[in-house]
Order: C-alpha cells, then structure tokens, then sequence
C-alpha cells in the first residue's frame, strides 16, 4: 500500500505516549556527574573578582574557567566571536563566568550559591535604537554585525512618479521557543582524547564541529546523538553546542560524564530568542492599486554575538517584499548588536519578522487605493512567470491566488468584512487576510554548498535503514522521510526503519532547519531508494533466474509483473546474508538552472517557494480591549502533503505559536536581565487561547521535490500576526502596528484616537 498521502500514525507516537521514550533528562551514564554554570547576571561589563566561600567544602566539586579549555574559547557558528567562557568583558547577562561539576545536582547548585563574582557594570544597550544612536560601540565600530541589500529597477524615480504613497513603521518583540522540554546535554570525555555527547538538539554536526575546535580534536573522535526532543522550534539549532561545550569542559576536568539539564528559569534567561525588529515601509500605487514601487528597511535586533543573526537578516530581507509582483524595490537590512543573549534562529527564521510589516502595510495600501484587501492582493500577487525582487522567475509551483481563493471563500472573506465592520456594540469582531511565502531549504547557495547527504543500509532482518542526521523533534520528519523511501522503493513502510542520530553512524544531512527536511532529504533518499532497489533487482535476478525488467516491490513482496517471486523482508535478509552489508550515501544536488550571486543578491533565492492565506475573525472587549482570536481559515500549500495530519499539525500548531507572538507573548527586561523568566510570566497560549480552526490542504506541486513536496515547518509562522492585526483593524478602526497587540496598546491607541 502507498502511504504518501495517508496519514499513518507517526513513528515517534507509541514511545511518547506510554512514556518509554528515554529525553535527556532519563538518561543515566555511571559515573555520571552534574554541571552548573555560574551567569555573569549583568548585561555589560568585566569582571573584578571571583571568589569561593571558604565556609564550603569544595574538595568535592570541580570548577572550570577559559583557561581549562583545550582548543579555542570559542563556540563555532558562522563567525568565531561566541567565548564558552567569558574572559574579558561581559556583554549578556547569560554569559557563563565559571562552571561547576559535582556528583549531584543539589551540590552542584549549592557550590554555586556559594561562588561570589564582582563586577565593574558599564550600561547596556538593549534595543536597535539604543545601538544605532550609542556612541560606545559594543560590535566593530559601527555595532553593525550584519547587513545587506536588494535592488530591483529604480525605486525612487517609481517613487516620484507614482500616484499614491503610504508609508508605515512596523515593531515586532523578542519571542521564547518554550519547547515543552528545556535544553539538556550529556558530555563524556573519554580517555585519549575523544568525546561522546548526548542531548536535545537539532543539529547533531553542528555540535560536532563546535566540540572539535573547542576541545580541539578531530570529528572522527566526536561523536553527537540525538536524545528523544521535546520540542525546538529553532531553539536547538544553536544554543545545544554552547551547553555541550559547558559539559564537555567540565567532563574533561572532573574525569566523569556530565549532565546539564536547564531549570525553566535558567532556559529562559540565557537561550536564544526569536530577533526583534522595526521595519519601515514606503509604498508606490498607481491610481488602480498597481504596486510600481517598495523601500523597505529591515532592522533586527542582533544581541551580543553573530551567532546565525546574518542568515537570519538574509532570509528576513528576501521576504520583506512579500509575495507580490513590483518592478521597483530596494530592501536594506542590517542586525545591530545588543546587550542581550544573541538571538537565534526561530521557526520563521527572519521571515515572520517580514512578513508581519508587509502584509499590514498592503492593507494600509490597499485602502488608500480604494481597493479590499481581497482585490489588492488578487492584482499584486506574484504569479507564474512573475520575478521576485532578486530577478528569480518563478516558472512552477506558484500558489498565490489558490490559497486566496480556498481561504476567502471558506471564510467568506468579503461578505464577513463588510458586515463586521457595521456592527457597534460592547464587543466588535472583524476579519483580516494575510497573504504569505516561504522560502524552502537554505537561503542562495547553501544546499548547492553544503551537499546534504544520507545513507542507506540493508538491514540482517530484513528491513532498508535510512541513516540521516535529520532529527525528529515532534514536527514528524521521521514518519514523513519514511513514507517517501518506502512509496520510492514500493514496499510498505513498516519495512524502512530510521534510527535516532549518531553522528558516528549518520552521514552529514545538514541541519534540521529551514523547512528543508522534507523536501531536501527526500529528494536524496528517493536517489538511495533508486539504487538499492537496482541491486536488491539485480540481485533477485541472479537468484531466481528471472528477468530483472518487470521486477518491482508491491507492500511485503518483490513481484515479476502480477507474480509473487518472495517477500521482501526475505530478500533482504538473504541479501544480507550472502553479501554482506549494503550501504549506499547519495547526496542533494541543486535542479538545473538555479543561480544565485551572493554578491550581488541577485538570482534564486530559494529553489522554491510554499505559499500561505491566513483569514482571522477575532473579537475585541470594548471595555478591557482583551482580543479574542475566534477563528482561523488556514489555506497552506506545501506542493504535496506526504502526511495529511502531520501538515495539518504543523500548520496548527505553527499558528497557535504565532497567535502567541502576535498578542500576548512578551519578554520583560530590566536592565538587560529577563524578569518573566517562568511559566506564570511569560505567558503562551493555551487551550483556552486557541481558536477553532479550518486548515486547507493546497497542493501545487514542485516538480523537483520528492512527490512535489515543499517545506512546510515554518510557512505557518508567517501568516497569523498580520492577519489578525488586520482583523482587530476591521473591528475597531485602530491599527496597532507592533507586536504584541496588548490591551494596553489598543487602550493607548484608541485613546490617541479619541483626544
Ligand atoms: Mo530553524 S528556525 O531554521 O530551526
């Protein structure tokens, strides 16, 4: 049976739900020792002293400084400015000042209540305005750590000339993974000179590589499995290989393996976050509402290190254009640095950020054109044959007016905004639209570099291994990369298996980010599913005596056109059996004809893109202006759902996340150290908060992908904040226009209106 398109149960259910899947935190290595880290707990600074109680008796717990680091005080990522150890200034608060290990938890979190650290305090810059304006500069000598910028035609001359002009400033806040599991690693540094690590991470090889210039030893000697993850969200794309470095130091000087499992608070105060940002908008129409002009400036919030801020600002500033057609744009974007933990990559990565700007501001646009929202973008849209604001012509799988089409109509998008927009009353409800894009895969050429490979290998028992180091985190990659192998090869899925990651055993896939994974990886394994069902052919062929040409696998069986020749699980086994093991690695190649010049940004910035419409109705207290999302119409195309109900989970779930982003999620600071650093504080969406929602499956499909599959994972980010803030826009008048959309806003906000 073909399971592409069927939503089989996922094969991470049976272990999740009766508790048997084993997250860092169950994990037990003898010996096992337990690490702390004592946080600089000021955001800006240096340190004077630090000193030990000598009323406590250390002659049990090891402390590590920079100086017990083997290679370079350095947390590889793209640039090497990230020290594991603070030994110069401080610039966070979450910066480690020293680590401790003890044999438990209880005293190792003792002996750091009893470590003192003075500090000489400079004032922090804690906002991209701060860092533009300050004349102290934090990062190089302009606080800038990224920048870029896209040219299409000549925008101020179109500026000039067009009829109509708007302009719009859009803010959007700092945002927690709140992964339900908080960051855990194991380190265990082996005699020798080698190292194993264990824990809740994305990117088994991007711990690898950090652990091999940190602990300065070869990757053949490192190895990096993947525990059972409780979610990520982009959250453990980068921070795991600062927490391996921390246990892998600290086993190193303690001589045992060491555990570090984050208390929520901790998590909360010095882990990545989505970036902030404040983005301009100033928009060209002609008299019909035709875009002829879009100038954009793109600003995030960098935090204190480059960590992957320039990818994130490179994907943010591709998609601040939005999906739509115009001749003349220019973006300019730049990441200033902060006071703050760097802020990291977070579903969406940038796009969110971009998103949510341009989608209100083309309904701001839309009304000055005496245009609906609906007729605005139905004439603007990118469509087939369209080029983006990089010059990439888009010749396939362009979704733009089907899932308008699917979400306006479920909704009854027009009828309901007119209607709503009459009413009058305590309670005022609205609708709003937003129309969106993802890129799928890195940004530019980073597939066509990096080659994601996978394996992979016939098994003794019968069954064909897929060896990736793609990670399953809840999203259901593996389920999903299953189905593909098993549709490729014929044979039921229940014959494919997918061990959990090792980077001893797993060859180099590539992070699991990007909404790569499906499209990416399943593209390679359709290349490995290809040639081992030729030798498993071959091989039958010679055993049976047959022809090889009307050989294929139909659920459990290798048939000769109608005949059953043997099971499969049988041919493998024998195959194994007298050959020996079979194991293949192919890798990604980029289709034929992608260009992208990184110099110029210019060319193909994704090799496709998946296409969003959110519509919003929500419903606003006129007396307390609390907001009530109360339904959703989520029409998102992913070119083919391999596994309806995980697309459908993902979707809802990324748009639960967003809701959250949008209206109620805010990270309070004071001084640069988080103060709503638990679950009573920082307050996420509920059951309670989740709106009834309609998620509509639309399938145009890319013909380079595995069964035209897209990436899906983060496309359901980028739609709800916009298309919520234009709901609450058509219920009560008012457009708030940076994120969280609180009471208090809409309060500040009406009460400009009124005065
Ligand atoms: Mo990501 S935010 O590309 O894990």
């Amino acid at each position: 049976m073909p399971s592409v398109g069927e939503s089989i149960p996922r094969t991470d259910a049976a272990l999740k739900v009766t508790g048997a899947a084993r997250f860092v935190d169950d994990i037990v290595i003898d010996g096992m020792w337990h690490g702390a880290i004592v946080g600089a707990n000021v955001a800006r600074g240096r340190v004077k002293s630090i000193e030990l109680d000598r009323t406590f008796d250390w002659g049990h717990v090891v402390t590590a400084d920079a100086s017990d680091i083997p290679g370079k005080n350095c947390v590889a990522m793209i640039k090497d400015d990230l020290p594991l150890i603070v030994e110069k200034g401080i610039r966070h608060a979450g910066e480690a000042i020293l680590l401790i290990a003890a044999p438990t938890r209880d005293l190792a979190l003792e002996a750091r209540r009893r470590v003192k650290v003075e500090y000489e305090e400079l004032s922090p810059l804690l906002t991209i305005e701060d860092s533009k304006k300050a004349r102290t500069k934090i990062f190089g000598n302009d606080n800038v750590v990224a920048s870029c910028e896209i040219k299409k035609g000549d925008v101020d001359a179109a500026l000039a000339r067009a009829d109509i002009v708007v302009e719009g400033t859009y803010e959007t806040g700092l945002q927690e993974h709140t992964y339900i599991e908080p960051q855990g690693m194991i380190a265990e540094w082996k005699h020798g000179g080698s190292l194993s690590v264990v824990g809740s991470l994305q990117c088994p090889y991007y711990v690898s590589n950090a652990m091999s210039v940190l602990m300065d030893i070869p990757e053949e000697r490192i190895s990096v499995r993947q525990a059972e993850v409780g979610g990520a969200f982009g959250g453990k794309e980068d921070y795991p290989s600062i927490l391996a470095g921390y246990c892998a130091v600290l086993s190193r000087k303690c001589g045992h393996p060491v555990k570090i499992v984050y208390d929520r608070d901790e998590d909360i105060r010095v882990t990545t976050k989505r970036h902030p940002s404040r983005v301009f908008h100033r928009t060209g129409v002609k008299k019909d509402g035709t875009l002829v002009a879009m100038d954009i400036l793109f600003e995030l919030d960098a935090g204190a290190y480059v960590t992957l801020t320039p990818v994130v600002l490179s994907r943010g500033a591709l998609h601040s254009p939005g999906p739509y057609r115009c001749p003349n744009v220019r973006v300019r974007a730049a990441a200033y640095a902060t006071n703050t933990p760097p802020n990291g990559a977070f579903r969406g990565f940038g796009a969110p950020q971009a998103i949510f700007p341009v989608e209100v501001h083309m309904d701001r646009v839309a009304e000055a054109a005496r245009l609906s929202p609906l007729e605005f973008r139905k004439k603007n849209c990118l469509k087939k044959g369209d080029t983006t604001a990089t010059g990439q012509r888009l010749t396939e799988s362009v979704a733009t007016l089907r899932v308008l089409d699917e979400a306006v109509k479920r909704s009854k998008f027009e009828k309901r905004a007119k209607e709503l927009a009459k009413a009058r009353g305590n309670v005022r409800r609205g609708v709003g639209l937003a129309l969106f894009w993802h890129g799928a895969g890195f940004t530019g050429s980073g597939e066509a570099v990096l080659k994601g490979k996978a394996s992979m290998r016939l098994e003794p028992e019968g069954r064909v291994a897929i060896l990736t180091a793609c990670t399953e985190m809840g999203q259901g990659a593996h389920t999903v990369l299953r189905q593909i192998a098993a549709d490729y090869l014929g044979v039921d899925v229940d014959l494919v298996s997918l061990p959990t990651p090792d980077t001893a055993y797993v060859p180099n896939s590539g992070p699991t980010v990007a909404s790569r994974t499906t499209m990416i990886m399943g593209t390679v394994l359709c290349k490995c599913a290809a040639r081992i069902r030729a030798e498993l052919f071959r091989f039958a062929a010679r055993e049976f005596d047959i022809k090889p040409g009307k050989l294929g696998f139909r659920g459990q069986w290798l048939m000769d056109g109608k005949k059953q020749v043997v099971e499969a699980r049988e041919l493998i086994r024998s195959y194994v059996f007298r050959k020996g093991v079979y194991l293949i690695t192919d890798e990604y190649e980029m289709p034929p004809g992608i260009k992208w010049d990184e110099k110029t940004y210019r060319g193909d910035a994704y090799p496709t893109y998946s296409w969003g419409c959110d519509v919003a109705e929500v419903e606003v207290d006129m007396d307390t202006f609390a907001v009530r999302v109360v339904k959703m119409w989520l029409a998102q195309d992913m070119g083919k759902a391999i596994n309806p109900v995980l697309a459908a989970g993902q979707i809802e779930g990324g748009t639960v996340q967003a809701l959250g982003w949008a209206t109620m999620e805010r990270v309070v600071s004071e001084a640069g150290i988080v103060k709503t650093d638990r679950l009573q504080t920082y307050i996420i969406p509920t059951v309670v908060d989740t709106p009834e929602m309609e998620t509509i499956l639309v399938e145009e499909p890319y013909s380079h992908g595995p069964m035209g599959a897209k990436g899906l994972g983060e496309l359901p980010m980028d739609g709800p904040a916009p298309a919520i803030a234009n709901a609450i826009y058509n219920a009560i008048g008012v457009r708030i226009d940076s994120l969280p959309i609180t009471p208090e806003k809409i309060y500040e906000a009406m009460k400009c209106r009124q005065s």
